[in-house]
């Protein structure tokens, strides 16, 4: 049971935070800011991590074993600021009695808000569209201008049937789209049949027969190049493929390779297998729109995002459980 903190904890926070979050902080803890939002160097991490109790950092942050072997004997707690916790090493952080928490449900409608505008956006050609008329390359409407595909009665497959999953299900309902899904777990029978969900145990049988594929599944040991090469080569030559979840759960080389070979019809993705670097052949295809991992960045849910690392942190210096607890299985 852990014991409540006499004192404020000594807080450091990776990068800048929205200010109502850090001012809040500023009451409760004693607080280490990152006034210019310089990304932390690993000898910051580490001189960080040496001294305070709590470290806020975020997926810019990579926390390996070798960084969690230089933790001060007063650091207890990874309050991630983000739901992903990819860059975090879980399992060593559990072993050496550090807990992490993160940010589940605040940014859930927002991430299912991007990953519909791209399911929507590519097929559609929008932003090829917009991009045109900046250009002013606009010459006047025609019967065969601009022609993409329909989205009303095509099937969307969604990996990762969680928090995001199901919210892009109900957006795709509104727009007529059939979901189909696979994830680990069925889901409940209520829910299924709120989406009017196909569930497919079967990743691969499920590839071959949809539409449309958005990834939500978020990126572990098991979800590496969850997209093959070999499972991308299932998708119809007619499918679109939209990622907000992470890069590295699809084999981006195999990706670039079949939309230049027409072996696919488009792609939306908000994030990259190397992060914040984009492969220049992606920039140049028309079928691809590219966004700067840009999914749950409102103004809204970075604030409810500090909150929840607020709440994380106070419940551990009240010597509480911790709301968002990441065990080492989920990481
Ligand atoms: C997260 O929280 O993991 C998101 O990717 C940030 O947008």
């Amino acid at each position: 049971m852990p014991q409540p903190l006499k004192s404020k904890p000594l807080v450091v926070v990776t990068r800048k935070l929205p200010e109502a979050v850090e001012t809040r902080m500023m009451e409760l803890f004693d607080v280490r800011l990152n006034a210019d939002d310089h990304p932390f160097t690993a000898e910051e991490l580490a001189s960080a991590i040496k001294t305070a109790d709590v470290l806020v950092p975020n997926l810019t942050d990579t926390i390996d074993a070798g960084l969690l072997a230089q933790a001060g004997p007063k650091f207890k707690l990874i309050a991630n600021f983000g739901n992903g916790v990819d860059h975090i090493d879980v399992a060593a952080a559990h072993k050496r009695g550090i807990s992490v928490t993160n940010t589940p449900d605040v940014l859930t409608e927002d991430t299912a808000d991007m990953a519909m505008a791209l399911i929507v956006a590519v097929p559609r050609r929008i932003v090829e569209g917009a991009r045109m008329i900046r250009e002013g390359r606009f010459k006047g409407w025609s019967p065969t201008h601009m022609l993409g595909h329909r989205l009303w009665g095509k099937r969307l497959g969604i990996i990762g049937m969680g928090r995001i999953g199901t919210a892009v299900a109900r957006r795709a309902r509104g727009f007529g789209m059939a979901v189909h899904y696979h994830n680990r777990r069925r889901l409940h029978p209520d829910i299924e049949a709120e989406v009017e969900a196909t569930y497919w145990e079967s990743l691969d049988q499920m590839l071959a027969r949809v539409d449309v594929i958005s990834i939500h599944c978020p990126h572990t040991p098991a979800t590496f190049h969850l997209l093959t090469e070999r499972r991308l080569k299932l998708l119809k030559p007619t499918a679109y493929i939209v990622n907000t979840a992470r890069g590295e759960v699809l084999d981006e080389k195999a990706l670039i390779e079949m939309l230049e070979n027409k072996q696919l019809a488009g792609a939306g993705l908000d994030v990259f297998e190397h992060d914040p670097a984009v492969n220049p052949k992606l920039l140049g295809m028309d079928n691809v729109v590219l966004l700067p991992h840009m999914g749950s960045a409102t103004f809204e849910s970075r604030v409810n995002m500090g909150e929840k690392v607020i709440i994380n942190i106070r419940a551990y210096t009240d010597g509480h459980a911790l709301p968002d607890r990441v065990l080492p299985t989920q990481g």
